[in-house]
């Protein structure tokens, strides 16, 4: 009697909290934009030309990010570096296309103290690459590990001969084995193999294929939201409840004229568009939190933004390193167990706390 009493003045109080609409903070969603002072960004990140990379914030003051990636990125190895004394290991681990794998890379050639676990092929697409790198900095470890599309069967991008069910229990293993535990932070993203697949298919053309379309076919994308949709509830199964899972969209990369580059596609942004909100659908169902690199991507010129036509440089792949690390913060200061109630298959995401 007593305890059903103590989980009802919690739930009421819980539904007033999320009833307010301020309990959690969506910052994978929340409108935002960069800002160019160096006041609360991550790192001192140094572009090129001298001036540092901007920052991401949403608008709410509520929910500022914090800069929780500059001590991992500035931290030595050594026992007496107190910077980040008092913080747990981290693991995360991305499963996604080359954009993933340059997150990872990325932070081993920015970080003071790195240490490549797992080499990074020199090639970041190509079918001997399953698990493309580890790296451990002081409390932070990034594995990368392709999806190569959302298709269960393929074919797929380059020669890639493996499904993405195969790479998550592959992945999941792989990083298990190298570290000893489960990673706190799993993402995973797929859209540019999926194009990339059906031009190599279709004979290095769009015609003939789904892509000749601005509108991609009903038909196709409702095939590809079925089989995210699995690959989704896959990885979801796979990983214990505490696991933070994250979808990232995809960021238009650079529209060019050139034969042999998907990124030719004349209706290369409809075509992201459409599979991002897809995606974004599936990952809401599914309650994964969603970062939509797509919008934070948009406010930015491509020259400053990108390291080539498709990646972004480091400057913002370290903005989506600082945010799911807020993202898992943000979970880990979430009312929990031990509070009366048995969070069984809980999570919680954007809207609250959820069951299944
Ligand atoms: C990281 O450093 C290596 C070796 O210097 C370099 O080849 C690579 O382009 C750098 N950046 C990324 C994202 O791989
Ligand atoms: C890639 O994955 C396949 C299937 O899981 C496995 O048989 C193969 O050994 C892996 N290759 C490497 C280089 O890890
Ligand atoms: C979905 O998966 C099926 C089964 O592997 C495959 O035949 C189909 O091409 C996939 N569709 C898309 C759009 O990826």
């Amino acid at each position: 009697m007593a305890s059903f009493a103590s989980a009802g003045i919690l739930c009421l109080a819980l539904v007033a909290c999320l009833h307010a609409g301020d309990a959690f903070c969506h910052f994978g969603t929340l409108p935002g934009g960069w800002i160019k002072s160096q006041e609360g960004s991550p790192f001192p990140l140094y572009s090129e030309d001298g001036g540092t990379f901007p920052t991401w914030q949403p608008y709410s003051q509520d929910c500022q990010l914090k800069p929780l990636l500059g001590p991992y990125l500035q931290a030595a190895a050594k026992p007496e570096d107190d910077l980040l004394s008092g913080h747990q290991p981290m693991h995360m681990l991305l499963f996604g296309d080359s954009v993933d794998y340059r997150i990872a890379r990325h932070l081993c050639n920015i970080s003071k103290h790195q240490e490549i676990l797992e080499p990074f092929g020199s090639n970041p697409i190509g079918q001997e690459h399953n698990m493309t790198g580890i790296c451990s900095t002081s409390k932070l470890v990034v594995a990368k590990q392709h999806i190569s599309s959302a298709s269960l069967e393929g074919p797929y991008w380059w020669k890639m001969n493996f499904s993405p069910l195969e790479s998550i229990t592959e992945g999941l293993k792989a990083f298990q084995d190298s570290e000893g535990v489960v990673p706190d932070i799993v993402s995973i993203a797929t859209n540019y193999w999926d194009i990339a697949a059906l031009f190599e298919a279709g004979g290095f053309k769009f015609e003939g294929t789904p892509l000749e379309h601005q509108v991609l076919p009903e038909v196709w994308l409702k095939d590809w939201t079925r089989n995210l949709t699995t690959i989704l509830s896959y990885l979801k199964d796979s990983v214990p409840d505490n696991t933070l899972l994250v979808y990232h969209t995809a960021h238009l990369p650079q529209q060019v004229d050139k034969p042999n580059k998907w990124e030719s596609d004349r209706y290369l942004y409809p075509h992201i568009a459409q599979m991002n909100a897809a995606g974004r659908h599936v990952a809401q169902m599914l309650h994964y939190h969603i970062l939509d690199t797509e919008a934070m991507a948009l406010q930015l010129p491509k020259e400053s933004m990108m390291a080539d036509i498709t990646h972004p440089g480091a400057g913002f792949m370290m903005q989506v390193l600082n945010m799911m690390l807020n993202m898992r913060k943000e979970q880990q200061e979430a009312p929990a167990e031990g509070q009366g109630v048995k969070w069984q298959r809980q999570r919680i995401i954007g809207r609250g706390w959820f069951k299944g």
